[in-house]
């Protein structure tokens, strides 16, 4: 490293032996894969993810000479460029990527041309108050009213080559629909819809792609061509001040805000438009069918159970997104993922890396319809600028994938096809998808009904309670008294997911739902297995799985997810487990012992009978394990369990309120991040209006104003107005929902922050709790 460059904290974090001689704009030398990073060949858009492997796992933010662009390609900083519009400007988001000749000029100044800033490319703060002005036609509630139409196309297409057994599904399907839907969204007219492949590509090339000098002047007339199209659609549009669609709404808001919605961004925003409401939607659903269909098991698994395609399609849409790059610009010297970019540079944002990311998505190569962070996938981008449409996408993606699934579930992929990609950094989706069956195994053919659609899908991030998988009870063993230790397969005899220690999983048998933490072997992917202490007197969800339940009886699993996890680069580790909190202990302390680290166990309860898993901890752990048996006077003092804790200890504890409550009073003075625990149950939270008051939340990432009623949670308000936060248990259990807090005091009521997270107001469990005054301002 040039020992002048301006890295952070003074250290380059990447290994610079192997370099190239070339030297990067913030002084450091260009390492060879950095050099070669050529995103025009055809190797990129085969699998863009695989193409830069090499750049997350070595230097995750590089140079590239070729492009003259520095290329992020890990999750977290991706996220962190797109979160900060304004040190990361969109506004290079539209700019050609290979500069025009003088002769392109020419024939581009011949048509008018002069794409101005539309939506995705404006900075703040006018790009804000044009989004709010223009929101509502995007939001969930009115896009529910298009379902129905999309519906309706898909089956009329469908129908036209259901008996033929084969089709090219883009372009008998994927690419008129979305076209069809993305102009009715939009009011626009559709004579004229075919010129706007054409149109559409030339946009696409000029924009993002690398085409010869010779190339560019086809495409500069193309452009131009659809600048004065755009045009025309517009003056026919404004001819009409009643008529219906955004592209109306918008022309409504442009004469009542022209400050806020100016003539220069009509033109421009309508060509852009037009590109980016259709071409993603079909490349998007073309990924999608092409990643389900060579994953056997995902697909039929949606055959078989159609509540998982909301969550598939956000999987496909991780593994194969339509935008796999954007663009921003610093506008001062920035740091991203510990690399010094300087003032003025361009970067390209490499979420179809991101996506593949092993720090944020576990197992990433696998297609997992039941993964539940798909939906944290970067296609939509994120923050201020994220994908307006995203739920007009969704919708069409799962009423396509469903209509398959159902009409034709012995879908295949036509064997040893290549699939052909328009070369350029940013929109990513095959140009043919052939696929086959056999029309005499359509099942409408028996049964005619099948034809008839189902009820509709609920407008927005797929619901949670959806993703579950059908397992089959495979052992059942009582585990002392009022204990039952349950073992489950997959019902079809696949794999399971990995699950790490601290894990837990919902069971979901008999109408009700259940977490429990995960305690087998994390290296048995064959089954998973949990201790259930029966509860006499509970709500009857443990009586069930402990006396109902029988070995063979399937069920469904949701998880398992892991909210409770183990830093391994601590040096020691005190375990603490009250009663059934063992579970989750347990599969630490094994995690633990095959890492060779120092730990001990703590474990308390009332009498050996009633204390789960004892013979195998007594086996494997014996050397680390403290009982204390109240049945025999042993009591669990903490002090003396804990002794001296420092920052290179780890306290891990499971089990009741007042263990808990205990051991986070006596954590008042350690360093911070030393205690971790997780209460095993927690009351239903039932929200009560008449003690509630409402309040604002400010959203930082998005510049928004949400309000939150008396009789709404913060995580309802949010999704209502289409901001996607994960959720799980709903009830301040999990941490799925947890949003970081930039301003105002909390009212907490999770049973997952310590009481120094809650003094320090920085974080807050959207699904619980609330502000405690009037407003709260969040990053998100
Ligand atoms: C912005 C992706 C479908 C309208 C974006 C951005 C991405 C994206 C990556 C930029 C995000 C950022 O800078 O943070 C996609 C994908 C789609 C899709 C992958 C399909 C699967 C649609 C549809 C529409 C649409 C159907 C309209 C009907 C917009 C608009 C913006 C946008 C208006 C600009 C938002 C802003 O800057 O505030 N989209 N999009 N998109 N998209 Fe989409
Ligand atoms: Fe589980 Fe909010 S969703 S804590």
């Amino acid at each position: 490293m040039n020992p002048s460059s301006p890295q952070a904290g003074g250290r380059c974090p990447v290994d610079h032996s192997a370099m190239t001689g070339q030297i990067a704009p913030n002084g450091c030398p260009v390492s060879a894969g950095a050099a070669a990073f050529d995103p025009f060949e055809d190797a990129y858009m085969q699998s863009p993810s695989d193409y830069v492997r090499w750049a997350r796992e070595q230097e995750p933010v590089f140079w590239s000479p070729q492009l003259g662009y520095w290329v992020v390609t890990r999750y977290e900083d991706v996220k962190a460029v797109f979160r900060d519009n304004l040190l990361f400007s969109p506004s290079v988001a539209l700019e050609k990527i290979t500069p025009a000749t003088p002769e392109v000029m020419q024939v581009l100044q011949g048509y008018g041309f002069a794409m101005n800033r539309t939506m995705v490319n404006e900075d703040e703060p006018d790009h804000m108050a044009r989004r709010r002005l223009l929101m509502d036609a995007f939001l969930p509630a009115r896009l529910a009213t298009f379902e129905p139409m999309v519906r309706s196309l898909a089956r009329q297409y469908m129908d036209r080559f259901i008996d033929n057994g084969r089709a090219d599904l883009v372009a008998e399907m994927f690419y008129e629909i979305p076209l069809n839907v993305a102009l009715k969204f939009l009011g626009v007219p559709d004579d004229g819809a075919e010129q706007l492949r054409e149109f559409a590509v030339a946009h696409t090339l000029n924009t993002w792609g690398r085409p010869t000098a010779q190339e560019q002047i086809q495409i500069a007339h193309d452009v131009g061509r659809f600048w004065e199209t755009a045009q025309e659609i517009l003056d026919n549009m404004r001819a009409q001040p009643d008529g219906e669609g955004w592209m109306y709404e918008t022309i409504r808001q442009h004469l009542e805000h022209p400050d806020v919605v100016p003539e220069s961004y009509m033109r421009s925003m309508m060509m852009a438009i037009l590109a980016a409401a259709h071409e993603t939607t079909s490349n998007a659903t073309a990924n999608a069918f092409h990643t389900l269909l060579s994953h056997r098991s995902a697909w039929e698994a949606l055959c078989e159970n159609p509540a998982l395609i909301p969550n598939a399609v956000e999987e496909c849409l991780r593994v194969g997104g339509s935008i796999i790059a954007w663009r921003r610009l610093a506008t001062d010297d920035a740091v991203v993922g510990g690399v010094a970019i300087p003032k003025g540079s361009r970067i390209l944002l490499l979420q179809a890396s991101a996506n593949f990311d092993p720090s944020h998505f576990e197992n990433p190569e696998e297609v997992d319809v039941y993964r539940e962070s798909a939906v944290e996938h970067m296609s939509f981008g994120y923050g201020a600028h994220q994908c307006m449409g995203k739920n007009i996408a969704r919708m069409q993606m799962r009423v396509f994938i469903e209509e398959f699934t159902r009409r034709l579930p012995h879908l295949k992929l036509v064997p040893e096809q290549s699939f052909s990609y328009l070369s350029n950094t940013s929109f990513r989706g095959p140009s043919a998808l052939f696929a086959e069956w056999d029309p005499a195994r359509n099942p409408e053919r028996l049964n005619p009904k099948l034809r008839e659609a189902p009820g509709g899908f609920y407008v927005g991030p797929p619901p949670k309670d959806a993703i579950t998988r059908t397992v089959v009870v495979r052992e059942k063993h009582a585990e002392g008294d009022g204990l039952c230790r349950i073992v489950v397969a997959d019902a079809q005899g696949a794999a399971l997911p990995a699950w790490t220690a601290g894990a837990h999983l919902d069971l979901i048998a008999g109408g009700f739902r259940r977490k429990y933490s995960v305690c087998g072997l994390a290296t048995d992917r064959s089954s998973l297995q949990v201790v259930v202490q029966r509860e006499a007197d509970g709500r009857g969800g443990s009586r069930h799985f402990c006396d109902t339940l029988a070995v063979g009886d399937l069920l469904q699993l949701a998880g398992p997810k892991n909210m409770f996890k183990l830093d391994e680069s601590a040096e020691r580790f005190i375990l603490v487990a009250g009663g059934i909190g063992i579970t989750p202990i347990m599969a630490m302390a094994d995690r633990l012992k095959s890492l060779g680290k120092s730990y001990s166990i703590h474990y308390a309860g009332r009498s050996r009978e009633q204390m789960a898993m004892l013979s195998r901890l007594e086996r494997d752990h014996a050397s680390a394990l403290h009982l204390y048996l109240k049945s025999q006077g042993q009591r669990l003092s903490l002090t003396d369990a804990l002794g001296e804790v420092d920052a290179r200890t780890r306290v891990y504890a499971c089990g009741p309120d007042r263990l808990i409550d205990e051991l986070e009073r006596l954590s008042e003075g350690w360093p911070a991040g030393v205690l971790h625990f997780e209460h095993f149950h927690a009351e239903s939270q039932v929200l009560d209006p008449s003690r509630e008051h409402a309040f604002v939340v400010h959203l930082k990432d998005s510049d928004m104003d949400v309000e939150v009623p008396a009789d709404r949670t913060l995580l309802q308000a949010l999704q209502s107005v289409g901001v996607d936060v994960p959720c799980d248990c709903g009830e301040g259990l999990c941490g799925t929902c947890e949003v970081a807090v930039l301003e105002g005091e909390v009212d907490h009521r999770d049973k997952v922050l310590t009481r120094a997270e809650r003094a320090t107001n920085a974080r807050m469990l959207a699904c619980c709790s609330r502000a405690a005054g009037g407003r709260l301002v969040v990053a998100l």
